[in-house]
């Protein structure tokens, strides 16, 4: 069985993280099969609509911290920034379903999507200082735009989760659902998107996100340069390592 499952029906394509037992942590292989979904989706005409999901108690624990460190990303072609590139630009519409813990790239992928349905007990976090890393996927950028500059700070600067009744109350979501019924409700909607118009669809879509696309391709690149650098260094070594072991990172020396 696949880590990415991919699915097809009724105009809608389901991308469904498929690694439960690792808590649907994402490898540089899984970066590449949904880059790879992302781009067959957009180019088969009778998609229509992609809907990105997890299950009912995970969404996804970001980064495989043992595959980063074996297989750091190199390069802009890399997996990861195939993908976030890939989600930034997406020309159809993007719906995700989101229940448990959404961390790191988990959380940052939703600001690139169009229409977010949590289970009520989505966790949303974005831990990078914590390993001494920073925030990618243009979420420098995206974070303050939605959460407003000091909620951004805590969000970021503290990276402790923030549940879904707090992510509706910022606009990151737009519907808190028992988690039984948010991957029903959001393929729903994603139906009811797939009936309709796709070119007009496509065109509000670029409207809507056109101003502003440059910038986050550019903030994505600079937040990929760093965070390619902090990964090489004692701070994320230390966090990195200490995740491995099971044990609290030790900051005091680095
Ligand atoms: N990378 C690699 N493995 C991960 C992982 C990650 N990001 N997140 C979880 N796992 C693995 C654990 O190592 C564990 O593996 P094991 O059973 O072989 O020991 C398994 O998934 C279960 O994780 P566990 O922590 O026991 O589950 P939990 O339900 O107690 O907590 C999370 C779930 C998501 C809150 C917690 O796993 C977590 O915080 N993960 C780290 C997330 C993170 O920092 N991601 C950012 C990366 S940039």
């Amino acid at each position: 069985m696949s880590d990415i499952l991919v699915h097809t029906e009724a105009g809608v394509s389901t991308l469904t993280f498929n690694r439960p037992d690792k808590k649907n942590s994402i490898t540089a292989a899984m970066y590449g099969q949904l880059a790879d979904a992302l781009q067959a989706a957009q180019d088969d005409a009778t998609v229509r609509c992609v809907v990105l999901q997890g299950n009912e108690t995970i969404f996804s624990a970001g980064n495989d911290i043992a595959d980063f460190l074996n297989n750091p990303p190199a390069g802009v072609d890399s997996p990861v920034f195939r993908f976030l590139r890939g989600i930034a630009q997406f020309p159809k519409p993007l719906v995700a379903a989101v229940c448990g813990p959404a961390v790191g790239v988990g959380t940052t992928m939703l600001f690139h999507c169009d229409l977010v349905y949590a289970g009520d007990n989505a966790a949303f976090s974005m831990p990078f200082v914590n390993l001494g890393l920073c925030p990618e996927a243009a979420s420098s950028l995206l974070v303050p735009q939605m959460l407003g500059y000091h909620r951004a700070a805590e969000a970021l600067l503290l990276g402790e989760p923030f549940m879904a009744e707090a992510a509706l109350e910022v606009g990151l979501v737009n519907r808190v659902l028992p988690p039984m019924e948010a991957a029903g409700y959001a393929q729903a909607v994603a139906r009811k998107l797939a009936a309709k118009p796709l070119s007009a669809l496509i065109e509000t879509k670029r409207l809507m996100k056109k101003h502003q696309t440059q910038q986050v391709l550019a903030v994505m690149a600079e937040e990929g340069a760093s965070f390619g650098r902090m990964l090489g260094e004692p701070a994320a070594r230390e966090a990195f390592g200490a995740f491995m072991e099971r044990r609290k990172p030790d900051f005091s020396k680095v």
